[in-house]
């Protein structure tokens, strides 16, 4: 398939997609997003691919939100347009998404790598959130999932001053990203990585992610529950008697995706 600002290929059972609107710096327009939730529904129902892989320029992830196509925009049409409403759509994508961070990382498209469920940062990435510097706030997570990782303290920071930004080795040490690679190796990684888990039992790999997003949403005690229901549900799998089998029969699994 072929789409105008991003591109989407797949390598092995990793699907790949690659924003690439580059004289923007890959700001985030309506149209991007538009074909991003296509590619990502399209690896979501592809049952060849396991996990996803999402990034961007060695320069940028994502500069933001385009700010030239927003600026004119008015309050009660934003509200009846739902304006940003198909940003949310990614979270409903129910396989793996490794986000691959080089560059800038900021507004829109921190918030966009924090919807991800991994973050890989290259050595040259910044995080931030700089929208109090144009007269508003961060509209897609950044003043919610930024507080979860990084705690309040550091959240209010960047997004009060909006020229706090955080540099791959803090944003790792904060808990941010997970892992920081040399820039020019970081989406290799990221693939590896997402090969890893996409030659895993794939059932069990999308109710871990459903589990793990579930501590956002529920009390603990819920949370708890919710993993155990599906943890009681996973032995009714060809994949947990495999799994388990082998190890008893000291070889290695061959998981069929059921
Ligand atoms: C539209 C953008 C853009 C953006 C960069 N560009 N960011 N266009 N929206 N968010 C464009 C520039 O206008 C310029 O176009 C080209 O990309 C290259 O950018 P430069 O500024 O020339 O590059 P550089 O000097 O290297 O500076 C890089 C930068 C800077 C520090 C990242 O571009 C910058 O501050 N960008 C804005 C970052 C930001 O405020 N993001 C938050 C957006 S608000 P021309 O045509 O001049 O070459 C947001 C709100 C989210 O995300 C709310 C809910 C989602």
């Amino acid at each position: 398939s072929s789409y105008t600002h991003i591109l989407a290929e797949t390598r092995g059972k990793v699907g790949l997609v690659t924003l690439n609107r580059p004289k923007a710096l890959n700001a985030l327009c309506n149209d991007l997003f538009v074909e991003l939730n296509q590619a990502l529904e399209n690896y979501d129902n592809d049952p060849n691919v396991g996990c996803i892989v999402l990034t961007g320029s060695e320069k940028a992830f994502a500069a933001g939100a385009d700010i030239k196509e927003m600026k004119d925009k008015e309050g009660i049409e934003n509200y009846k347009n739902n304006f940003l409403g198909h940003w949310t759509h990614i979270t409903n994508i129910r396989k793996p998404i490794i986000a691959a961070v080089n560059g800038f990382a900021l507004g829109g498209g921190c918030e966009l790598a924090m919807m991800c469920d991994i973050i890989y940062a290259g050595d040259k990435a910044t995080f931030g959130q700089p929208e109090i510097k144009l007269g508003t706030i961060p509209g897609a997570g950044g003043t919610q999932r930024l507080t979860k990782a990084v705690g309040k303290s550091k959240a209010m920071e960047m997004c009060l001053t909006g020229s706090v930004n955080l540099n791959a080795e803090e944003a790792e040490r904060l808990g941010l990203v997970s892992k920081v690679v040399p820039a020019g190796e970081l989406v290799d990684e990221a693939i590896k990585t997402a090969d890893k888990i996409a030659n895993l039992s794939q059932p069990m790999v999308q109710m871990i992610k459903e589990a793990v997003n579930q501590s956002y949403e529920m009390p603990l005690s819920a949370g708890l529950r919710f993993e155990r229901r599906l943890f009681h549900a996973t032995f009714a799998s060809q994949d947990q008697k495999e799994g388990m089998r082998a190890f008893a029969e000291k070889r290695k699994p061959s998981f069929v995706h059921h």
